[in-house]
């Protein structure tokens, strides 16, 4: 299964795809996970990727078609792989197409503004192992501490509150033009992002056998 999730910053992207992930067996490819690696590792990518990741605003396509095509080459892809977070320009999606990558589904969560900024403001990262969680919605057992690995939990730099209204901005006039291009190639599946987190994902997988 070739799966795209796509939706705004905060629609749950990244919980959704470590679970849909778990289930199907594949690998997450996260492109503002390799970014935020690189930006922590001190890389050449890094160094360049730190400046728009800091503004909310979207990493120059031809740095991020290159990340995928090296990413999806590589073999635990071969059986599939859930991409979050990218194809987020019509460019980016014609370049996957060049690349002769044909997408199985795309689910698209749905999930308006004023939620985005709750959950965004809310939200908590472990710099370790990537697990995600929300003071409210998702807390972990201990507070700050990560329940799987146990690392101190962190607020990302890009959930400050200007930031995140930047990143929505971006999201509608950049990517939000994807739903009706894989609406039309008839691969959308789009679904209610705002309950639940396990009623999500029952959504979600129920909207890839459809
Ligand atoms: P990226 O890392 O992709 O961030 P994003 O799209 O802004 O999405 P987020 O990771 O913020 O949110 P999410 O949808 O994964 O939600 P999550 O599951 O964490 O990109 C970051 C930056 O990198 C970009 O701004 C850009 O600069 C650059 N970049 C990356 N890819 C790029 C590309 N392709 N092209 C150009 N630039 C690129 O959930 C959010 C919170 O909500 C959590 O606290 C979670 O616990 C909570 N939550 C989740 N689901 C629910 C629920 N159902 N109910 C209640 N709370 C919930």
């Amino acid at each position: 299964m070739k799966l795209i999730l796509l939706g705004p910053p905060g629609a749950g992207k990244g919980t959704q795809a470590a679970r849909i992930a778990e289930r199907l067996s594949v690998p997450v490819v996260s492109t503002g996970e390799i970014l935020r690696a690189a930006i922590k590792d001190e890389t050449e990518l890094g160094a360049l990727a730190k400046g728009y990741l800091d503004a909310g605003e979207l990493v120059p396509d031809d740095i991020i078609i290159g990340i995928m095509r090296g990413r999806l080459q590589q073999k635990d892809c071969e059986g599939g792989f859930i991409l979050d977070g990218v194809p987020r320009t019509l460019e980016q999606a014609a370049a996957l197409e060049q690349m002769g990558v044909d997408i199985d589904r795309v689910i698209d969560l749905e999930v308006d503004d004023a939620e985005i900024v709750s959950r965004l403001s809310g939200r908590r990262v472990c710099p370790s192992c990537k697990a995600i969680y929300h003071i409210e919605s998702e807390p972990p057992a201990v507070a700050d501490i990560c329940d799987v690995c146990g690392a101190a939990l962190e607020i990302r730099e890009d959930d400050k509150p200007e930031t995140i209204l930047e990143r929505l901005r971006v999201y509608h006039d950049q990517t939000e033009p994807l739903r009706s291009y894989y609406k039309k190639a008839g691969k959308l599946r789009s679904i209610d992002g705002t309950g639940d987190i396990n009623d999500v994902t029952r959504l979600a997988l129920a909207a890839l056998e459809g």
